[in-house]
């Protein structure tokens, strides 16, 4: 997911961004960073696909089923229907006859393009589970747009009250019992698996739609985010950690270099002098928009501060090892050249908006995603909700709900409420993951387990494993797999006995 909503970032496909929102008045972010994992850093860093439109393998067959628009209104408007994509994967299936599992990927605020190559966690081990792949598209994103074009969905205002989490996990509770039912598999356990927003959905899911997913792996969800429940500088805070603890003088540098760039660009012909040392493509019109790219880089190195290339390092490397000589700016330099590369020009305008996750973000996902004076390596850019009301307001009509999500799925004293309600969902986490801020990292209970790592970054337990994966990597996803594996074994004893099945 993205956070605050005035800044987007430029990787494009969704999985993943910031978002610089083209509507900022203000000088303040209100982004709230894009969960999902983030294509464009996959492919930097792993190339194992050089493309966007990546044709799949053959064994990843693509559906699309008739989606109900409206599953909580009986009005007849609501009976509209919509194309909604699935890809199904059957290669490893061991057979409805022996109830082998199914693990359904469900989409996040992206399309699913690329997800049945890049989140590799399904792949690598649906041989060991005879496992049945799903992977589920959100409906509003990618290929399962109702009514043609996103830009025309959203515009209409009475389609665009549609988009929302909990339409989204009813149309994966009717089309994964779709999938059992062509597949003959009533008896078939499915395992919801999900990264950042995808991963907040799995979790959800499995607390209601107990009877369709027997367990969750809900990777990197920050579902702590909403309300008070987590601080606002949560984030920026493990940024500000992540750089600290690469390096005390890359950190000091970037500490120092705001009021530098303030400074200099309130001067004559100081805007003009940034431009040059920065090497922008375009003259910079003011300071916001290079500090904004600036905080949105380190952000999003932090974010997906992925083994084995560490961007942290990366652009630490850059900072600390400029020339003798260099001053803050050079070095600051320094670390976009050695993270972007030596380019003739650097281009610091926010990518484009991500047009489905803003809306999200200004109906039900609003996550105060902030800062103060001095709590962060940062300026200074605290959350204001009365702000980010006006900015929805204005570009949607409508005011933001903030605390829908928590009304709806609860967050507030998790253990309390959780630990003998729920049962069988995994949150994992990368500590160095800025949303590991507002994840779930203890046990809540003996089946809702947290499994963390310190190193690790957002989704990359999800993501396919690579043979440069560190050993602590490879241990987090074999434990959630044993974890996995001792439900679907509780499962089919309980279905034995329960069921009096015919079970091989
Ligand atoms: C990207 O995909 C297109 C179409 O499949 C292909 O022609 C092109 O060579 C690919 N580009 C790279 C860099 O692989
Ligand atoms: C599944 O079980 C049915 C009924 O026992 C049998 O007819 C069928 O051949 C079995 N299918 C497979 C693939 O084993
Ligand atoms: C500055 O403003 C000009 C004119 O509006 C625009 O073309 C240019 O892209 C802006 N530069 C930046 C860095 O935003
Ligand atoms: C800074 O310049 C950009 C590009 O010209 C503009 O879009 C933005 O509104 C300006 N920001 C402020 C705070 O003036
Ligand atoms: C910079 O100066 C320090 C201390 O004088 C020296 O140890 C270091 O080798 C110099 N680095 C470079 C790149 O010249
Ligand atoms: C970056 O590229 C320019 C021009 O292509 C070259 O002059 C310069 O030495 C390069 N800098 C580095 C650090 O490689
Ligand atoms: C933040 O730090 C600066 C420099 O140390 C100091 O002048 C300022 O008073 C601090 N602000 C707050 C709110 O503590
Ligand atoms: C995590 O990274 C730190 C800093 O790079 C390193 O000192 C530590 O050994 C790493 N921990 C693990 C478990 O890999
Ligand atoms: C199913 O129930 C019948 C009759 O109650 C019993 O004889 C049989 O052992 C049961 N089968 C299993 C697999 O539990």
């Amino acid at each position: 997911m993205k956070m605050n909503r005035i800044f987007l970032f430029q990787w494009l496909p969704l999985l993943l961004l910031l978002i610089f929102s083209k509507t900022s008045i203000s000088v303040k972010p209100h982004k709230i960073p894009r969960l999902t994992p983030l294509l464009k850093n996959i492919l930097k860093d792993f190339n194992t696909l050089s493309n966007s439109s990546t044709t799949l393998p053959k064994e990843f067959e693509t559906y699309f089923y008739t989606q109900t628009l409206d599953h909580f209104n009986y009005g007849p408007k609501s009976y509209s229907t919509f194309k909604q994509r699935y890809i199904i994967n059957s290669k490893y299936w061991g057979g409805s006859n022996s109830s082998s599992p199914i693990f359904a990927y469900l989409g996040a605020e992206s399309s699913i393009d690329n997800d049945p190559l890049s989140i590799g966690f399904l792949t690598d081990f649906a041989p060991r589970f005879k496992a049945l792949l799903v992977y589920l598209e959100h409906r509003y994103y990618g290929q399962s747009i109702p009514f043609g074009k996103i830009e025309e969905a959203l515009k209409d205002e009475d389609r665009r009250g549609y988009f929302n989490s909990a339409q989204a996990i009813a149309d994966y509770a009717e089309l994964l019992l779709h999938v059992k039912e062509q597949f003959s598999a009533p008896n078939s356990p499915i395992i919801v698996i999900g990264g950042s927003y995808g991963g907040m959905l799995a979790s959800w899911f499995r607390l209601k739609y107990p009877h369709i997913a027997l367990g969750a792996l809900a990777s990197s969800a920050p579902i702590l985010y909403f309300d008070d429940i987590t601080p606002q500088n949560g984030y920026y805070s493990i940024v500000t950690k992540d750089f600290k603890e690469a390096s005390e003088s890359c950190y000091q540098t970037i500490r120092d270099s705001w009021s530098i760039i303030d400074k200099i660009a309130s001067t004559k012909d100081g805007l003009a002098y940034l431009s040059q040392k920065f090497k922008t493509c375009s003259p910079l019109n003011n300071s916001s928009d290079l500090k904004g790219y600036l905080d949105s880089t380190y952000a999003v190195a932090a974010q997906y501060d992925d083994p084995p290339r560490y961007p942290v390092t990366v652009i630490c490397g850059g900072i600390d090892g400029a020339t003798n000589g260099s001053d803050v700016l050079d070095r600051i330099f320094a670390g976009i050249v050695a993270y972007e590369g030596n380019k003739s020009c650097y281009n610091i305008l926010p990518g484009q908006t991500d047009l489905g996750w803003d809306w999200q973000t200004c109906s039900e996902m609003v996550m105060p995603i902030g800062r103060g004076e001095n709590d962060t390596m940062f300026y200074s850019a605290p959350f204001s909700l009365d702000e980010f009301i006006e900015d929805c307001k204005r570009d949607y009509g409508v005011s933001p709900r903030p605390h829908w999500v928590t009304t709806y799925y609860g967050g507030h004293d998790i253990k309390l409420i959780l630990h003998r309600f729920a049962s069988n969902v995994i949150f994992s986490n990368g500590l160095r993951d800025p949303y590991s801020s507002a994840g779930v990292l203890q046990d809540l209970s003996d089946s809702l387990l947290a499994v963390t790592t310190r190193n690790g970054s957002h989704c990359l337990d999800i993501l396919t494993s690579q043979p440069t994966d560190p050993d602590w990597l490879t241990m987090q996803r074999n434990r959630e797999v044993e974890i996995i594996e001792g439900w679907i074994t509780t499962y089919y004893a309980d279905l034995k006995v329960l069921k009096n099945g015919t079970m091989t």
